[in-house]
């Protein structure tokens, strides 16, 4: 039998007045997967995680957790669920950790080797023992992070979890959700507007448009595919003379000239040797880069290139 998911979203529909904000949305998320809910700014992605987490009600549709309907046992499913959407509510007149112990008092068997967990799990050590009113909106958002944890949710779920973090903060942030997916198997779903962000942390993307699910891309297809072909740019002084020499020394190689680059396809293990060979051809290089282009592409020509939404 297949192992039940962890997130099943089926047929999810949101209509407020006379406007469908999400439009039959069907998506289904293992455990120990990251997640992402890519759109453009108003394309439903807080909309549909508040429907996942009960704050606002379900038009149409259904939402499983582990096999549990939110709207049959409403419990019993956000048990296994932690979330951050929007600002989370911290009191501010008391330090981060004594708010980490009040969420703690209303869950049963959160521990206080837990919390110091957690409170190491998102580096906020040095200042967990400080009003919250003193927190920047990264350690805000940090200590959000730690209380969703708490509970060592199997599903965890984010919206806009980069907001306020500085790029450490965010580099910190994929590692720790890499860490709770590859290591406790936990089902993450992160939202953002941002494609190069949700790039670095996803295995999968779902592309929402006005609350319409366009598209799902792997992302681990992607990286495994990188080993095959990579699109590489080259920047270099001598241009012409770069293609002549590659076309000789690799003559297996697609390579052509754009301005004062070269591009080419080439796998990840013979850009060292492609660059031997211009060095000892006398071609300056000032910059390679590999261009992975196709979520880009596919997400501009989704959006029109704009943030506007099309309803
Ligand atoms: N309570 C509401 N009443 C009317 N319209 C709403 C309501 N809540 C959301 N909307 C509309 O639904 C659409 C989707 O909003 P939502 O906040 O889900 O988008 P989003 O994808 O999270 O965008 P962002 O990237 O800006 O956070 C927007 O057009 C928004 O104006
Ligand atoms: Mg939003």
């Amino acid at each position: 039998m297949a192992e039940q998911a962890a997130v099943e979203i089926r047929n999810l529909t949101k209509v407020i007045g006379k406007k469908t904000i999400v439009d039959n949305l069907s998506l289904t998320i293992p455990k120990g997967e990251v997640f992402g809910f890519l759109g453009p700014n108003g394309a439903g992605k807080t909309t549909t995680i508040r429907m996942m987490v009960g704050l606002i009600s379900i038009t149409k549709g259904q939402v499983l957790i582990h096999g549990i309907d939110i709207s049959k046992d409403f419990t019993a499913a956000m048990n296994h669920v932690g979330a951050i959407v929007e600002n989370p509510e911290m009191y501010k007149y008391l330090t981060g950790y004594q708010n980490l112990q009040h969420f703690a008092n209303m869950s049963t068997g959160v521990t206080r080797q837990r919390i110091d967990e957690v409170v190491k799990l998102v580096g906020l050590e040095q200042r967990i023992h400080e009003k919250v009113k003193t927190y920047s909106l990264g350690m805000r958002q940090r200590l959000g992070l730690a209380q969703a944890l708490l509970r060592k949710p199997d599903v965890l779920i984010l919206d806009e979890p980069t907001n306020g973090l500085d790029p450490a903060g965010i580099r910190e942030l994929r590692d720790l959700l890499r860490y709770l997916a590859n290591t406790e198997g936990t089902a993450v779903i992160v939202s953002s507007h941002l494609l190069s962000e949700m790039e670095l942390m996803c295995d999968r993307v779902a592309i929402i448009q006005a609350g319409k699910l366009i598209d799902v891309k792997s992302l681990r297809d992607m990286v495994s595919n990188e080993g095959a072909q990579l699109a590489t740019e080259i920047e270099v002084d001598r241009p012409e003379a770069a293609v002549v020499l590659l076309q000789t020394k690799h003559p297996n190689l697609a390579v052509k000239q754009n301005g004062d680059k070269i591009e080419l396809m080439v796998a990840r293990d013979q850009i060292p040797s492609v660059v031997h060979s211009l060095v000892m051809g006398d071609v300056k290089i000032y910059a390679v880069h590999s261009v992975n282009k196709s979520l880009e592409d596919t997400f501009l020509e989704i959006t029109g290139g704009s943030s506007d939404v099309v309803i």
